[in-house]
């Protein structure tokens, strides 16, 4: 399968990057509408469910790897992902409204670097969409398959009105979202990286707290920032969000850039190799801050790198890039490796 792999990205990715994913996408769902045996193959033996479970932010995860929020922003393939070696997955980044995003192209690759560069822009069908469909997903998902709503603003939210767009995207999703995660570190709505401060965050996590509070079951709120925040300023920043009711967080976002196409400068965000440092940088200096769960995500491209971020003290990997460069076979490589881990440490 690997060989496979290979031989069809030498075709793929001579293809405009956007239409190649909206195909991907298709062919999961025939995948799975064919009765799941195809993508099973595509994703090769997965090991024994005892030695791939993990408990986190209090509840049970069929295993430690997850997709990475912004391939399935919109719930359309959730019922493929366990299917695929998923243990589970981050829809989003959902926001109140539907909105296009960023005029086409927005998504590009350097095969050389195994990166990503995008500019997508919060496109999305909207919350309520989006907890329509992951309501029907839910009777077809196994229990152990965890789903959390990654939130952020729509573009046209002053960025003064922020809190109560995260509250608005999170209102749909009672019963529903396994986790939450605010999303204020994508490089692609204007702004929004503003709001990764103390005095922008609270009133954010207040306003959905307010929401989530009266749910019967209050889902765990995450934070997810940006690769390029580190030291003195990430580990307060750390200390004052844990301070008001954070549960955890997820690092990291895409790394702002540029990329050059048709003779035109364009600003968005890497992902893959070119964040695979920073990305295990911002995990060290955030695992000597708290001790609270954190999901780490950027430039995982090899089963190696991801025992190096549970080493490191991640309790959770998520993958993007890597899922696109290795192939379908590589969150159950990684499900072996972090096994393997697990049973070495007696865990
Ligand atoms: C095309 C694309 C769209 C993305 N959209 C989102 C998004 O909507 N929300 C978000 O929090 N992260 C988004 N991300 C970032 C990923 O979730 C992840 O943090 C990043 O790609 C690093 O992981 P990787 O190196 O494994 O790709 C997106 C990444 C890509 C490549």
């Amino acid at each position: 399968m690997p060989r496979l792999w290979d031989l069809s990205k030498g075709l793929l990715f001579r293809l405009d990057a956007e239409k190649v994913h909206r195909a991907m996408i298709g062919m999961v769902r025939l995948g799975r509408q064919a009765g799941g045996l195809p993508l099973r193959l595509a994703a090769g033996p997965l090991p024994e469910a005892s030695a791939a479970r993990a408990n986190v932010l209090g509840m049970p995860f069929r295993s430690r790897v997850g997709l990475a929020a912004g391939f399935d922003k919109d719930a359309e393939i959730l019922e493929a992902l366990p299917e695929l070696g998923f243990g589970f997955a981050e829809i989003g980044t959902v926001t109140p409204l539907p909105q296009p995003g960023n005029p086409r192209p927005r998504l590009f690759r350097d095969p050389e670097r195994q990166a990503i560069f995008n500019r997508m822009g919060f496109n999305g069908a909207g919350a309520a969409a989006v907890a329509a469909r992951l309501e029907r997903a839910r009777t077809r998902l196994p229990g152990d398959f965890r789903v959390g709503v990654n939130l952020g603003k729509n573009k046209d939210t002053a960025l003064d009105d922020a809190a109560a767009d995260y509250a608005r995207a999170a209102a749909p999703f009672e019963g529903l979202a396994d986790y939450l995660v605010v999303n204020v570190s994508s490089p692609n709505t204007p702004g929004l990286r503003s709001l990764q401060s103390a005095r922008a965050l609270l009133p954010i996590v207040a306003a959905i707290g307010e929401v989530i509070s009266g749910w019967t079951r209050r889902p765990p709120l995450l934070l997810k920032l940006a690769p390029e925040l580190e030291g003195v300023a990430l580990r307060e920043l750390i200390e004052e969000v844990e301070r008001a009711g954070i549960d955890g967080f997820v690092l990291t976002n895409t790394l702002g850039g540029s990329f050059r196409s048709n003779g035109r400068e364009l600003e968005g965000g890497w992902s893959g190799g070119p964040l695979t440092s920073r990305s295990r940088a911002r995990l060290l200096e955030a695992r000597e801050a708290t001790k609270l769960p954190i999901i780490s995500v950027g430039g995982i491209l090899s089963a190696e790198e991801a025992g190096e971020r549970v080493r490191s003290g991640a309790q959770l990997i998520q993958i993007y890039s890597g899922w696109i460069y290795r192939g379908p076979g590589f969150p159950a490589e990684i499900s072996w490796k972090l096994a393997g881990i697990q049973r070495d440490s007696g865990a």
